[in-house]
């Protein structure tokens, strides 16, 4: 494609973006930052730790409005401004799945408590995955894959279909749709100054603080079985 049509085009599709982006201004209130300091104290991961983590997922809220603010504005009619506006948008998946798979990461540690054997959630992973061991296994091999990335234990609202899903970095490999049930963060700013290249040792201390309570309840209680299939 030439290059003046390829502009003509790209500038014709961030107007189109940004149309959408201005009648959801409305929605403008700028995200902010969940306090998780109830963790600190928590075995197996120091308040050093613990607090470097909080400030660096305050980074990704910081970064999610700094973008959602910038593209509020149109794109101007340069192809440099235009591209500019291209690259902010794709920044933004990153920015965002940055900061919301940190909240759903903390906010499923803290807890002291196995999950129940009674659960819906303990009887739908018995259910697909013959047993909750074969599960966890499956989840603790994903979580053993080389690179920087998150493991999510993950459900397709379709069908009901409970999957363990390696994203990289934040924004590669999400499933459109599916709900994040159990999410565990394996960059390694997640664990190096305390477990050095441990990963192991550092995954077998957030199975330790899984708080199942929360994982069941994104599940759902009413669920009973993972095979309830939902509409979108
Ligand atoms: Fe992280």
């Amino acid at each position: 494609m030439k290059t003046w049509l390829m502009a003509s085009f790209l500038l014709t599709s961030s107007m189109a973006l940004h149309a959408v982006d201005t009648k959801s201004s409305t929605l403008s209130a700028e995200y902010k930052a969940a306090d998780y300091s109830r963790l600190l104290g928590m075995s197996g991961f120091s308040d050093e730790l613990l607090k470097m983590h909080f400030q660096l997922y305050q980074g990704y809220v910081k970064n999610t409005n700094l973008l959602l603010q910038a593209l509020q504005n149109p794109a101007s009619s340069t192809p440099l401004e235009v591209y500019t506006y291209g690259a902010l948008k794709r920044r933004l998946g990153w920015e965002f799945d940055g900061m919301r798979l940190h909240e759903f990461y903390f906010g499923n540690l803290g807890g002291k408590t196995e999950l129940s054997k009674d659960s819906s959630l303990y009887l739908a992973l018995q259910n697909q995955f013959a047993t909750f061991e074969n599960w966890k296994k499956g989840f603790l091999d994903t979580a053993m894959m080389r690179g920087i990335g998150w493991v999510i234990l993950c459900r397709d609202p379709q069908t009901g279909r409970l999957m363990n899903v390696w994203i990289s970095e934040h924004d590669l490999g999400q499933l459109a749709g599916a709900e994040p049930l159990l999410v565990l963060d394996v960059w390694e700013h997640a664990y190096l100054t305390e477990y050095g290249l441990d990963r192991a040792g550092y995954i077998d201390a957030f199975f330790k603080n899984i708080d199942w309570n929360v994982v069941q309840s994104r599940f759902g209680s009413s669920t009973g079985t993972s095979s309830s299939p939902k509409s979108l």
